[in-house]
């Protein structure tokens, strides 16, 4: 089992009296009002994390865009909104997203290797902030429906440094062989061929160099390379978007350097290059672990010597285990002082790839009906959440001290066919 909780939740989440509360309330007592599988989301712990980045960041001037796709719910949105930080959206989807939780379109960013035509007319057409560029024919694009609208549109290049970095390799973006950005010569060719170009405005560069990064070399790393291409080229950027990638500790084992390290590093650098406005883009970094994910325990199946705890979550509703292997720290809902075993936790759905946790301490009474918490589940788990199996997805829940509010209704069965003809 977990120790050191307060690592990963920040005290946010905490047991009490041997029971598990998000805030002031607790989890078993979600559970029974709203049903299980259930995220839970702590508002404080959210209010926090933005805090904290805001003033890693403090001392030179910036514009953070949250990263919608780590986790799009409007009131999360809100609340970001509320607290004068921008977005970054990939989609039209994301865009609309962001006007219907009405963050200001000069907060707005846009990147995306694939923009629909529609999706750049739409972004110039309601004037969002900037385009984050990944190929030589998106400008085009972008030409096309400035000259429309009669608008001079703003971009960053996407650079990609072709820079390995420590992370999972699903979410690796700089290396050559991934899709991401636009490499340096040609990135030189494209300023220079639009220097005083009437539609665009080339400002500087994009770059996302990977997710979950836990030290700040990398972006160390990489405006090294930037600021000697700059000196190459004799272009100075005027802005240089960071993007994400800002990592979180899943367990208390995972070293990641605390961002206040992060900020005064990467501020430093930027300055040496002589940009003016530095763009950031976190989206684990603000959500990720302002949230847990509540399942009932269906059946504790014990076969040979290995022990499997079935949960009414499976990989449609936390997908991150399945797909890229990843640890999420596993509690009891009530704390026991007796024997733990070891156990794989489990979902119903028909894959063998379907697990939340692998050979993990449980308490050995575990039974059918006790509510299991699964940690650091605010980004990129409801966002990739899907109907697999025909199940319809999860309820989403915030406390904000000894208050519940329903921020995502769970889906119902008609849902699941509503779209069908
Ligand atoms: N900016 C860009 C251009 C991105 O592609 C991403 C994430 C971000 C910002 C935010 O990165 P963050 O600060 O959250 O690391 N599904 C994966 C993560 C995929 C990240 C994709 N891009 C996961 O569950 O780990």
């Amino acid at each position: 089992m977990e120790k050191n909780i307060e690592v990963i939740f920040n005290n946010f989440f905490r047991y009490k009296n041997n029971r598990f509360y998000a805030e002031g309330i607790s989890v078993e007592d979600i559970a029974d009002r709203y049903g299980t599988p259930c995220y839970v989301y702590s508002y404080n712990s959210l209010l926090s994390q933005i805090k904290k980045f805001k003033e890693a960041f403090q001392g030179f001037n910036n514009l953070i865009c949250y990263s919608v796709k780590a986790n799009s719910n409007l009131t999360i949105l809100t609340i970001i909104n509320q607290q004068g930080i921008g977005v970054d959206i990939v989609s039209e989807g994301e865009m609309r997203k962001a006007f219907l939780a009405q963050f200001p379109a000069d907060k707005i960013v846009f990147a995306g290797v694939g923009k629909k035509d529609e999706e750049i007319e739409m972004g110039i057409k309601k004037r969002i902030y900037c385009f984050n560029v990944e190929n030589e024919e998106e400008i085009d694009v972008l030409k096309k429906y400035a000259n429309k609208y009669k608008k001079k549109v703003l971009c960053n290049l996407r650079l990609n440094l072709d820079m390995d970095v420590d992370t999972h390799h699903y979410i690796k973006t700089s290396k050559k062989e991934t899709k991401f950005g636009i490499d340096m010569h040609t990135a030189a060719k494209i300023l220079k061929k639009n220097r005083n170009n009437r539609y665009i405005e080339i400002k500087g560069f994009h770059l996302h160099l990977g997710s979950q990064l836990k030290d700040v070399v990398p972006y160390i790393k990489a405006l090294d390379i930037v600021k000697k291409f700059c000196n190459d080229i004799a272009f100075t950027p005027e802005i240089i978007d960071i993007g994400g990638g800002f990592g979180i500790p899943y367990s208390s084992m995972d070293n990641v350097k605390d961002i206040k390290e992060f900020g005064p590093a990467i501020n430093n650098k930027i300055k040496e290059i002589g940009t003016k406005l530095l763009i950031l883009e976190p989206g684990r970094y603000l959500v990720g672990n302002t949230a847990v994910l509540l399942c009932r325990v269906l059946y504790v199946k014990k076969r040979y010597n290995k022990n499997f705890v079935i949960t009414d979550a499976g990989m449609n509703d936390f997908i991150r285990p399945a797909l890229y292997g990843s640890y999420h720290s596993v509690l009891p809902a009530k704390k026991s002082s007796g024997r733990c075993i070891k156990a794989d936790i489990v979902g119903p759905i028909c894959e063998t790839g379907d697990y939340l946790a692998k050979d993990v301490e449980v308490p050995a009474g575990i039974k059918k009906g006790d509510i299991i918490i699964i940690g650091s589940a605010g980004a990129y788990c409801f966002s990739m959440s899907s109907n697999y199996n025909s199940r319809p997805r999860p309820c989403e829940i915030m406390v904000d001290n000894n208050r519940t509010v329903t921020i995502r209704k769970r889906e119902e069965y008609r849902d699941l066919w509503k779209s069908e003809v």
